[in-house]
């Protein structure tokens, strides 16, 4: 098999079956956030306990690759530190820039790798990212004041 076909496989299942999708009961952090490009939209929740992402779930509307990139990311950040998880974002974007990076670290997300030549794209690809960066921002900001 191609890669290129293994990879678009990997893509579709995520679309046609998203992990972590629905909403969460005790979430800590709720980011809404909207592609400009095209209107979709997009409810990251979190539940973080002891700076570690203890659930996730996602809600809302998208094209094949901001469902799939959403569904990897909240399968990939789950259990991982605050820490863990913007350092995976950073790799992913980086990997949008084309810039070489640790495939190991990305695993399934990998498959995304081609959409970094479709510049139109991106943005569908790191709406996810986004989302969790200012998630984990806002986490950030409601810990540090909470030992005030
Ligand atoms: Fe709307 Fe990709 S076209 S998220």
């Amino acid at each position: 098999m191609q890669l290129d076909e293994l990879y678009r496989q990997v893509i579709m299942d995520h679309y046609q079956r998203p992990r972590n999708e629905g909403t969460l009961e005790n979430g800590t952090v709720s980011v809404a956030l909207r592609n400009p490009s095209c209107g979709d939209e997009l409810t990251l929740q979190l539940s973080v306990k002891d700076g570690i992402v203890d659930d996730v779930r996602f809600k809302g509307s998208g094209c094949s690759i901001s469902i799939a990139s959403t569904s990897m990311m909240t399968e990939t950040i789950k259990g991982k530190s605050l820490e863990d998880a913007l350092e995976l974002s950073k790799e992913f974007r980086a990997m949008m820039r084309g810039e070489d990076v640790d495939d190991e670290a990305l695993g399934d997300l990998e498959s995304l790798h081609g959409v970094c030549k479709f510049p139109a794209r991106i943005k569908c690809a790191t709406l996810a990212w986004q989302a969790l960066e200012q998630a984990i921002k806002t986490e950030d900001h409601e810990h540090a004041h909470h030992h005030d």
